[in-house]
């Protein structure tokens, strides 16, 4: 049986767009059909290709800057393995970063001694950015961060945050799975040596897929993780030699889901039709109205609400009688409507799909929830 859904979650799950939807389920499709006679040797070989050209547009970067994978976390994972900091260095990043971001470099740290060291957040999950800047000094050699912070959509300064972890040889490794899609991100001009971003969020594909980028400095990296697809010829398969990739090909290891690739290829390109900076108002503009609602209902928004910090993830106090999680699952029971329940707030996360009546949809039912 069919239901209506009204999706506010992008920071949680995308309602997959068609397209990508479609790209991915042809590839099966074929799959099951024919296997390799309908994805032969060469197909396999160019599989990564349409998503690195459509994410090197919105990047803003080269597509020898792009690498694609399975998640942002094992990215995150081979680039952390790459890094290795050793015994005398630091891990800079932030207590409120999403695990993924974090965890990767705790387990390299865990073989290495190398310090982690974490800004702290207050009550509305808010961090502080010079208390991140703080912690890097000259024994600094990552500077992790995640551009939007998932639970309260805080956005970080890219620049602020490359041009500190440069000046004392440390490199920045950017999560940018809660803002790639949402906010426009010109890679280079960032000074970002890594940013990773998972698909399945504002990016709007399957599950299965992420996307990376390298700058010159990380590309001279060796990746934690190797497989057949390490070797510059994938199909020169000899297990006694490994010639990397000069580009960013060389954190591809393996086979993928090629049609979940194909299919956030196909979502990305839609994106950059409609304009990555159309797009980032209209979610702002979709923001705005949660805020706007919210406050003139006296509930307390705990996201940052000043331009430079703000995102389109916004987060409200429940009122103290009621608690996040009642609220979240009553909303997607009784209404349909998909929000989440994040550090104990209502965390709403609109994008390109939603239009303001959903907004004042989810405020004429809010409303009725706390009425009762
Ligand atoms: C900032 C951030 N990074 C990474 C992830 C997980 O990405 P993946 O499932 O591709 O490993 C999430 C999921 O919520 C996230 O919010």
């Amino acid at each position: 049986m069919g239901h209506e859904w009204t999706n506010l979650s992008y920071a949680n799950v995308a309602t997959t767009s068609a397209v990508a939807h479609k790209a991915s389920r042809n590839w099966e499709d074929s799959l099951a059909r024919g296997g390799a006679a309908e994805f032969d040797a060469d197909a396999e070989k160019l599989g990564m290709m349409p998503l690195r050209v459509a994410a090197a547009k919105l990047l803003s970067c080269h597509i020898s800057d792009v690498f694609c994978g399975s998640s942002a976390t094992a990215m995150m994972s081979s680039i952390a393995w790459a890094v290795m900091p050793s015994k005398s260095q630091n891990i800079v990043s932030s207590r409120a970063a999403f695990p993924s971001t974090v965890y990767p470099w705790s387990r390299v740290a865990l073989e290495t001694g190398a310090e982690v060291r974490l800004a702290p957040y207050n009550e509305n999950h808010y961090t502080d950015p010079r208390d991140i800047l703080g912690l890097i000094d000259n024994n600094t050699s990552v500077v992790v961060i995640s551009h939007v912070e998932y639970a309260n959509g805080q956005r970080y300064n890219l620049r602020e945050f490359s041009k500190v972890a440069h000046s004392v040889g440390a490199i920045l490794v950017v999560d940018a799975t809660q803002s790639m899609g949402m906010v426009p991100i010109d890679a280079v001009a960032s000074g970002a040596d890594v940013i990773i971003s998972s698909g399945y969020k504002w990016l709007r594909g399957t599950y299965g897929t992420a996307v990376g980028y390298l700058s010159p400095e990380a590309k001279k990296l060796v990746p934690g993780i190797v497989g057949f697809r390490s070797n510059e010829d994938i199909w020169d398969m000899r297990s006694d030699r490994m010639n990397l990739p000069e580009d960013a090909s060389r954190f591809e290891f393996t086979t993928l889901h090629f049609g979940a690739l194909r299919g956030l290829a196909a979502s990305i390109e839609e994106m950059l039709e409609i304009g990555i900076e159309r797009i980032w108002e209209h979610d702002l503009s979709l923001s705005d109205m949660v805020v706007e609602l919210a406050s003139s209902r006296g509930l307390e928004v705990t996201s940052p609400k000043d331009d430079d910090q703000r995102s389109a993830i916004v987060s409200i106090r429940p009122p103290s009688e009621h608690h996040s999680a009642e609220i979240v699952r009553r909303l997607q029971d009784e209404f349909g409507i998909l929000v989440t329940d994040r550090s104990g707030m209502i965390r709403v996360s609109p994008h390109i799909d939603n239009d303001h009546s959903q907004i004042e949809f989810l405020f004429t039912s809010l409303d009725k929830i706390l009425a009762n």
